[in-house]
């Protein structure tokens, strides 16, 4: 199964190459541009007997020139040749050879005192179902453990499992940041019955406590805590993330002179943002930030929240990164900070707060105030433990959230790059559990060449942006690849507008005539439009709700998708997308089959006689309820509870919809009714059209769910209560039922057909409607009271205060004012 390389990119990656070779040797090395210069480089590929340059043109030498290898090692070892798969893609120097370790095995380094990063480079080369080592050696098989000076690095290190466990990266480099004091030994040691192996190992010095003294400020502030933490130069380090916030990959040779390969933070990112591309940013280094700390590639691309248009909408959200780290550890969070847009250039304008495991580290963030000025980078350090609480593999958690006070110009947050780094514990160990793969670890070359090919020449075309090529052909491919970069953010800029917590889908309106076949199937039509039936070109059925009769502005409109989209409970109805295009404005729901409530009641005639079916769906909607008054960030007031605003999906399970329409629209149906006689009932709270019953608030909420489970149970005995007493509908119902309730004898109400646990189950229905519809709103239970007394035994309950008034359709305006007093907080 030999892979089909894509034509295009390996042509370009070759002629880049080439020219890069060229302009390497002429100009002797891009070290000569990197702002850092390490005293020492030390790069071995394992195995190898010759010297050989890998991608970036540096120079990996043989074990043998090092004379590192110790005397025995004939003995304990031997070296292997995975590159007879040439056919197919293999990674490059120093991925070709590898030396196998068969029992303990100590390579031994002089080198001079001061921290060095060690760089580990493996290839499991299990690619295609070939094994690239022989019959001698098998990489699935292979268990180890890897000690340097004191410090466990790995142990029972599987590197087939670690690359498995990755997504798609085909080569694996374990990097750490070790003091040295005189030399360093590190030491390979095969599990039982297993074998060893490494393939190159890489030693780069670095500026001086370059990662323990702290961040720009030389502090490493630990969450949670007043005191500094000191980093001790008898600590060592692991790199377990390097990130290009918003931006894409830079490679060893696109680093400020370390070779540190920073990712972008697609992965780790957890919601929406925006990543604005500005051209030729100059990153203007300070004598507390250096040039080295990060390559201006970090410091120019950007994540930010975006929302410019309603800045307010970012109050509701935190923009998260979650790090899946080991527990048990301490860990070093380096934020890397840098303003670069035109309009952010004083301080107070955009300023924010850091958390970091739901602590806040930083609560000011001003990167201005920090820097002293645009394009001026900034780094800080922070400690964290992470415990095992949450299982061996938590998220360490970053959350970046605007900041309201001394009202900053705008509400939003900036992050460049991440770096977080793992501390030994107080034994000498970094080492944690193998990664489990993901369960479909079916890694195809598919997937993986892109991926691989796209780090390689972007490489390189950090190389020719340095060395300022003028090559016409040369230039023309830069200028091509990035111009296809550029138009990969616009799009991902444009399809991320609006900072939601589910991604909410925006349509065009002419999306959404495509989506209803031009509104065509008509599903219902409600107080705030019609409600059409759709197809999305995946074939997901949805309904289209198009508002009509609109107040307020598209602020308003957007605010209001924005909090329903925050909402998540099986309750509630799923909201998929939006449409907001001019004047129009419409809502894509999730489609439920069996339609709104009164549909149901009105074609299901048996099921909706059945005491238990109604007692769950009474339930489920005042879950729904309780969940918009007290599970979301700000309480959520439905104000419009009625059967139609209740839809039933397959399973019979009620999803309460329409909430939070009833601030946008002007007209609502005031009085509508299951009975369809002359005791019509209203659901709207008697406070809500006259303020001398008190004030709007989430009871009002409760007063209409009291209405409709009364109106449920009441319309499932419309027929027997006429047969028994003609005048029964010209009476107001609740006066009705709870006469009945006094006189202790409602076996009219169900029948003769029904159980003893039913009637019990009707009853306490009857009870709770009761109680949520007193007159005055304080006298009304709370929704998630409401909830525990449907739950709960009839025995528990108290037979409520009679609700004495009479609310008459003529006192009802058409059309309710909601304006002030109304609570929705
Ligand atoms: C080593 O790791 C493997 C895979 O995670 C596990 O099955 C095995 O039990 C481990 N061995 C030891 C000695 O911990
Ligand atoms: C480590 O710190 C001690 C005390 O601060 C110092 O004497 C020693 O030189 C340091 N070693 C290195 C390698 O930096
Ligand atoms: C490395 O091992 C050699 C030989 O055992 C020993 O003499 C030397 O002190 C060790 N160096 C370190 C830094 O542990
Ligand atoms: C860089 O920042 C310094 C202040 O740290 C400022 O004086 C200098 O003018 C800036 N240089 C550029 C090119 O903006
Ligand atoms: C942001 O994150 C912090 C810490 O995790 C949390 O306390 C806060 O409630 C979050 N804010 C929002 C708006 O989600
Ligand atoms: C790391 O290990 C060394 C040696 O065992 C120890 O002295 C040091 O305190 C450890 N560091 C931390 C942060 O525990």
């Amino acid at each position: 199964m030999a892979p089909t390389p894509s034509k295009r990119i390996p042509v370009i990656c070759y002629v880049l190459f080439v020219f890069y070779i060229l302009v390497f040797v002429s100009c002797g090395g891009e070290e000569a541009t990197a702002p850092y210069k390490p005293d020492e480089v030390i790069l071995i590929n394992c195995g190898e007997f010759s010297f050989t340059f890998d991608t970036g043109g540096r120079n990996w030498m043989p074990e043998a020139e090092k004379k590192i290898l110790p005397s025995n090692s004939d003995y304990t070892s031997f070296t292997s040749d995975a590159s007879s798969d040439k056919e197919s893609w293999t990674p490059q120097v120093p991925y070709m050879n590898a030396r196998i370790f068969r029992s303990d095995f100590t390579y031994s380094f002089p080198l001079s005192p001061g921290w060095k990063f060690i760089r580990l480079h493996f290839y499991p080369c299990y690619y295609y179902g070939y094994h690239g080592y022989g019959p001698d050696f098998d990489a699935v098989s292979s268990f180890f453990s890897v000690s340097l000076n004191g410090f466990t690095l790995l142990t029972n290190f599987s590197a087939d499992l670690t690359v498995k466990a990755s997504k798609g990266e085909p080569t694996l480099i374990k990097e750490f940041i070790v003091p040295v004091h005189q030399g360093l030994n590190l030491t390979f040691r095969p599990a039982k019955k297993s074998l060893a192996f490494v393939k190159g190992i890489e030693i780069v010095s670095m500026p001086d406590r370059f990662y323990s003294k702290g961040g720009f400020d030389n502090m490493v502030s630990e969450v949670g805590s007043t005191v500094d933490f000191k980093i001790e130069n008898s600590t060592a380090l692991e790199t377990v993330y390097r990130l290009n916030v918003g931006g894409q990959m830079v490679g060893e040779v696109g680093d400020s002179g370390m070779f540190r390969r920073w990712l972008s933070d697609d992965d780790a990112f957890l919601n929406g943002g925006v990543t604005p591309y500005i051209d030729n940013v100059m990153i203007n280094y300070s004598e507390k930030t250096p040039a080295y700390v990060a390559p201006a590639y970090v410091y120019a691309t950007f994540r930010s929240m975006g929302n410019a248009k309603y800045p307010e909408l970012n109050l509701n959200f935190n923009m998260t990164w979650l790090f899946t780290v080991d527990a048990g550890f301490n860990y070093l969070v380096r934020l890397h900070f840098c303003e670069t847009l035109r309009e952010v250039t004083k301080p107070n304008q955009r300023v924010f707060t850091i958390f970091i495991e739901h602590q806040i580290a930083k609560h000011e963030m001003d990167v201005i105030q920090l820097s002293g000025g645009s394009r001026i980078p900034v780094y800080l350090d922070f400690s964290i433990y992470v415990g095992s609480e949450s299982g061996p593999r938590p998220d360490l958690r970053v959350d970046l959230y605007p900041l309201k006070d001394y009202s900053p110009s705008c509400y939003d947050v900036i992050l460049n790059g991440v770096e977080i780094l793992k501390l030994n514990n107080s034994d000498g160990n970094l080492a944690g559990p193998n990664l489990n793969p993901p369960l479909s670890s079916n890694l195809t070359p598919n997937r993986l060449k892109p991926q691989h090919m796209k780090g390689t020449s972007h490489v390189l075309v950090i190389i020719f942006i340095a060395v300022g090529s003028v090559l016409g052909l040369v230039t023309f491919i830069v200028v091509l690849m990035l111009s296809m970069r550029q138009r990969k953010r616009k799009n991902r800029k444009e399809k991320s507008v609006v900072m939601f917590k589910k991604l909410l889908n925006m349509y065009t309106y002419a999306e959404l005539k495509k989506i209803t076949k031009s509104f065509s199937y008509i599903l219902g039509k409600g107080g705030f439009g019609t409600v059409y039936g759709g197809n999305l070109c995946n074939g997901r059925k949805v309904a289209v709700k198009v508002l009509k009769d609109l107040k307020g502005n598209g602020e308003d409109f957007i605010n209001e998708v924005a909090s329903m989209s925050q909402t998540s409970h099986v309750n509630i109805v799923s909201l998929l997308g939006f449409c907001f295009e001019g004047s129009k404005r419409a809502i894509v729901y999730e489609f439920l089959e069996n339609g709104s409530l009164d549909q149901f009641i009105s074609r299901n005639k048996s099921l909706a006689r059945d005491v238990r079916t109604l007692y769950r769906i009474a339930l489920g909607i005042a879950r729904g309820l309780e969940y918009l008054h007290y599970g979301c960030k700000t309480r959520i007031v439905h104000f419009d509870i009625k059967p139609q605003n209740i839809l039933i999906d397959g399973n019979l399970c009620p999803k309460v919809s329409d909430f939070g329409l009833a601030k946008l629209c002007e007209k609502r149906e005031s009085v509508v009714s299951l009975i369809n006689a002359r005791g019509t009932i209203g659901y709207i709270a008697p406070e809500v059209f006259s303020r001398m019953y008190g004030r709007v608030s989430h009871k009002s909420d409760v007063y209409s769910y009291g209405m409709l489970i009364l109106d449920m149970i009441g319309a499932r005995n419309k027929e027997i209560v006429e047969t028994i007493d003609p005048d029964a509908s010209s009476t107001y119902f609740p006066d009705w039922i709870y006469k009945d309730l006094e006189d202790g004898e409602q076996t009219w109400v169900f029948g003769d057909e029904i159980t003893k646990e039913e009637k019990e189950t009707a009853k306490k229905m009857i009870v709770v409607g009761l109680w949520c519809i007193q007159p005055c709103p304080s006298d009304r239970p709370p929704m998630n009271k409401v909830v525990e007394m449907m739950e709960g035994s009839l025995d528990a309950l108290e037979i409520p205060p009679k609700p004495s008034m009479h609310i008459s359709a003529e006192v009802i305006p058409e059309s309710p004012s909601l304006s002030d007093g109304e609570e929705t907080g």
